[in-house]
């Protein structure tokens, strides 16, 4: 396979470094302070699947760049979905991750089905064209928090089948079932295809 230059459409230090474990070779990725891209990426539509394809062609726009962008989020069963697509910014502006934990386990709070999953939307815009790509692990919401490995919801979420949170596991164990790992999988299955 020829090598693959993409610029992650994403200023999240901790979503570019486990993309990057998860696409070792074959691709070269670009980050947005590689190419001097400061810009404040919109994220205004009230979904998820929009919000992925707003910041990949808001960023392929500027510089036309081929891209890919990552937007996810949490949503719990009990929550009707919530935190969902404003799991960033939960409880509220700046995002606060320790306050966003705060507020789920508050809701959740006497609440027995914990139920919930992780899901991302990647968005590819490959010479204009745009590719979307999901994964989702399924899991349950913690009483407490456990860990302190891998970033935002970690702490509270333990996926199916296992019986440590995120936040407990090394990296290479998340990356190997997380939602992200399972996106990426269909985005290298879609070039091989190509190739
Ligand atoms: P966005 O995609 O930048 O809108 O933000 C997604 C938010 O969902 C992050 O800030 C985290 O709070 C949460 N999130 C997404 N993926 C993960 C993950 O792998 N672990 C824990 N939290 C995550």
């Amino acid at each position: 396979m020829k090598v693959v230059k993409l610029l992650l459409a994403t200023n999240n230090a901790k979503k570019v470094e486990e993309i990057r474990k998860l696409l070792p070779s074959g691709f070269e990725l670009l980050t947005l302070k590689d190419v001097g891209f400061s810009d404040e990426i919109p994220e205004t539509t009230n979904t998820i699947v929009g919000n992925s394809r707003q910041k990949a062609r808001f960023v392929y726009d500027k510089t036309g760049i081929n891209c890919l962008s990552d937007d996810s989020g949490l949503e719990i069963i009990a929550l009707n979905g919530r935190p969902g697509v404003d799991s960033a910014h939960y409880a509220g502006l700046p995002p606060d991750n320790s306050k966003n934990i705060d507020r789920v386990l508050l809701e959740m709070n006497d609440i027995s089905d914990r139920t919930a999953r992780f899901v991302t939307i990647m968005t590819l815009i490959l010479n204009g064209n745009e590719y979307q790509f999901e994964g989702e692990i399924y899991g349950a919401i913690t009483v407490n928090l456990f860990g302190s490995n891998g970033f935002g919801y970690d702490p509270i979420f333990i996926p199916e089948g296992h019986a440590k949170t995120f936040a407990e596991m090394e990296a290479v164990d998340k990356n190997q079932i997380s939602h992200r790992a399972k996106a990426l999988q269909k985005l290298k299955e879609f070039f091989s295809d190509m190739s």
